[in-house]
């Protein structure tokens, strides 16, 4: 798939939306917003880069405070707040107790309604982690440096267990409980993880998701792939009772809860870290099979996340916030755990899906809990708007402020979620970014900017976005061209590199549009692999992803690992991948695989590759359809014209397709895709 091609993609879906009108932040926002005055894109201004940097590193408490704002001598691997030292534990619990010793730092709300709502204090909190960390440290032998994996569901224990290892200077690496033991162990190994710590299982959809069973497939497939797990700690949902079927291996697998008992009480002093120090990992799919993990820092990651936190999320320490992400994906790492506690704020955790048992379910929480600030995605938009579309309006809610994130947000969802959600009270703030870039590039600074439907605002203090096209030459605001979103600088929230691979680090965000040889950071555009369009007022609308990275839902996916999986059921001889918009997930993967030789397409062969993707990757990679077809359409150099099959799949014109080695082929995928979404052939 050419760059050009998505891009054009993107911008035909892109037509259909009309420039919207601006709508001025609601009066009762700005009247208590941290951010109200301008002067502040001055103090931010590229002649005062990067110092500026300053005012959100100063949020935090240094141990030793840093010498240098920005080392950028060794582009792209730019070092922020070098020499500091801090830990990002201490930050988030140790220093709120004096003020804050008890405030709610977390609210735990079961799926379950009927079980109670768990208010943690930043006393307990405290108190908690210290004992997991004496854990880790004393029974696992875990210290600084040494990877951890987590695969967690949402529960108090996984941000419990994420201080813990950022207290010893441990970097956890949080794998989403959605994905398969597989997906799992492929990050273990990537990490050398010697220690994964689970959960026997958790609520989900109404049922009681069996997570511990995972283990063991997982460990399995780590040690085939040659790493060898030496312990797996199970934490309990219900603690004293299994609700897991997984057989409990002596030597190797332990419930948290026992050994916890020897720890009871156990402080544990924090370890001081390098600014530059990693703090953890997180997987991210890109344009090759193989995820890559974005490694982040302890300094700049912290200060980044907590700056964000105040003036875009505009959480004050009254507040109850409620990010309804998952702390599995790189939104619940900086904007339920580290951003807001390093602010001190009160983050609320649920447990299950928004649904649950019905579209009210949100609502009641956050009558409940006194929720102001509410953060989520356009596919919990979709999917809530679908459920009950006058459903909020039933409940006395009042939020302050809503963020949206993971996709674009089409100007209907929208709207919905401004009437009848915030109730014309609230305002919206479209947040894009990205799992590499650690907090929030492009939005509205929500006190000074009007809202825009559909689009994300402009880059956020301290960020300055440009938009390249092919060549590298700039293409100017208000122009109906779109092309490749670049940032010019670098930011304190940016990944180090990608773990144990900077050469793919280098390649993937930079090669495009630097000049090698210079040192000079103005010359190193961060490359973000999605296509946009910035308006006259500035105004970015972000159009997707132009590499071969499917987003379903707000999650990447590769179209790579999604085609590799195809290919471990033996009866396919070649797969192919596309996205096709889905009016809840934003997109959903459509798979078109060719048999080998003498194997007759049946039901049974579509199954099997519909489990190997499940099972590989995990249930968020489902795919629409599974089209088992004669050939799949290729140029003369044999390569799969991936962009005829998403027309085919979308119902478009494939263009010209003569110069393909098989146009025939193209004819017949069209019949009977058509036949089979629209009914007609
Ligand atoms: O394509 C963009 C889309 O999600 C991608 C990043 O995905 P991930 O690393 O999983 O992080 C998701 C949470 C930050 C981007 O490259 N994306 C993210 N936010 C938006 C968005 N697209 C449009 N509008 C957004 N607000």
């Amino acid at each position: 798939m050419s760059k050009i091609d998505v891009v054009a993609d993107g911008a035909i879906i892109a037509a259909h939306w009309r420039e919207e009108n601006h709508i001025p932040p609601p009066s009762r926002f700005v009247g208590q917003a941290y951010l109200t005055d301008a002067a502040v894109f001055e103090r931010f201004a590229e002649e005062n880069f990067p110092e500026c940097f300053r005012e959100y590193a100063d949020l935090l408490d240094w141990k030793q405070y840093w010498h240098t704002t920005l080392d950028s001598s060794r582009p792209p691997f730019f070092k922020w707040f070098v020499g500091g030292k801090l830990n990002a534990c201490q930050n988030c619990v140790d220093r709120h107790l004096g003020r804050h010793r008890n405030k709610t730092a977390f609210y735990f709300v079961p799926e379950q309604e009927g079980e109670p709502i768990v208010a943690l204090t930043y006393q307990q909190l405290y108190r908690r982690v210290n004992e997991v960390a004496a854990m880790l440290r004393d029974f696992c032998g875990l210290k600084r440096g040494d990877r951890i994996t987590l695969h967690l569901p949402m529960t108090l224990e996984l941000p419990i267990t994420m201080l813990a290892c950022a207290r010893l200077g441990v970097i956890h690496s949080q794998v989403f409980s959605g994905f398969s033991a597989s997906a799992c162990a492929h990050r273990i190994v990537d990490s050398a993880s010697r220690v994964l710590i689970t959960m026997d299982a958790y609520h989900r959809g109404g049922k009681l998701i069996d997570h511990g069973k995972k283990a063991a497939p997982t460990v399995a497939e780590a040690a085939k792939e040659g790493v060898e797990v030496e312990k797996v700690l199970f934490w309990r949902r219900y603690p004293g009772q299994c609700r897991s079927e997984a057989p409990i291996l002596k030597q190797r697998d332990f419930f948290v809860d026992e050994v916890l008992a020897e720890y009871r009480g156990k402080e544990v002093k924090p370890e001081i870290m390098d600014a530059n120090d990693t703090l953890f990992l997180m997987y991210t799919s890109g344009t090759t099979g193989k995820p890559k993990a974005a490694q982040h820092s302890t300094g700049g990651y912290l200060a980044y996340v907590a700056g964000t936190s105040k003036y875009i999320e505009d959480i004050h320490p009254q507040d109850v916030y409620w990010c309804m992400a998952d702390v599995g994906w790189i939104t619940g790492h900086s904007y339920i755990v580290y951003g807001p506690l390093a602010l001190a704020a009160t983050s609320v955790i649920y447990e299950g899906v928004p649904t649950f048992p019905d579209a009210g379910r949100l609502w009641r929480i956050a009558e409940e809990l006194g929720v102001n600030i509410f953060h989520t995605s356009p596919t919990a938009i979709r999917a809530l708007r679908r459920a009950g579309p006058d459903t909020p309006a039933k409940y006395n809610h009042r939020f302050k402020h809503m963020t949206t994130v993971g996709e674009p947000i089409e100007p209907e969802a929208w709207r919905w979620y401004w009437e009848m959600v915030g109730k014309r009270e609230a305002v919206i703030v479209d947040t894009w970014w990205q799992t590499e870039t650690g907090g929030h590039l492009c939005a509205t600074v929500p006190g000074i900017h009007p809202m825009k439907p559909g689009s994300a605002g402009p880059g956020v203090p301290g960020i300055y976005p440009v938009i390249f096209d092919e060549n590298g030459s700039q293409i100017p605001r208000g122009s109906p061209v779109a092309g490749n979103i670049c940032i010019r600088n670098p930011w304190p929230g940016r990944m180090l590199t990608i773990w144990g691979d900077d050469a793919r680090f280098v390649r993937t965000y930079y090669s495009r549009y630097c000049k090698p040889d210079s040192t000079d950071w103005r010359d190193w555009p961060y490359f973000a692999g999605d296509g946009a369009l910035q308006a006259s007022d500035g105004y970015i609308r972000i159009l997707g992803r132009i590499d071969d990275v499917i987003n379903v839902a707000g999650h990447r996916l590769g179209t790579k690992e999604l085609e590799a999986a195809c290919l471990t059921v033996p009866e396919v001889a070649e797969a192919a991948v596309v996205a096709v918009p889905d009016e809840i997930k934003g997109a959903m993967p459509d798979v078109y695989v060719s048999l080998q030789p003498g194997v007759s397409a049946d039901d049974g062969v579509s199954r099997n590759i519909a489990a190997a993707i499940i099972d590989q990757i995990g249930p968020i990679a489902r795919p629409r359809f599974i089209w088992l077809v004669p050939d799949l359409p290729k140029t003369r150099s044999g390569k799969i014209m991936r962009r005829v099959l998403t027309a085919i799949s979308t119902g478009r014109d494939p263009g010209d397709v003569t110069t393909l080695a098989n146009p025939e082929v193209v004819e017949e995928l069209r019949a009977l895709v058509a036949e089979k979404v629209t009914g007609v052939g």
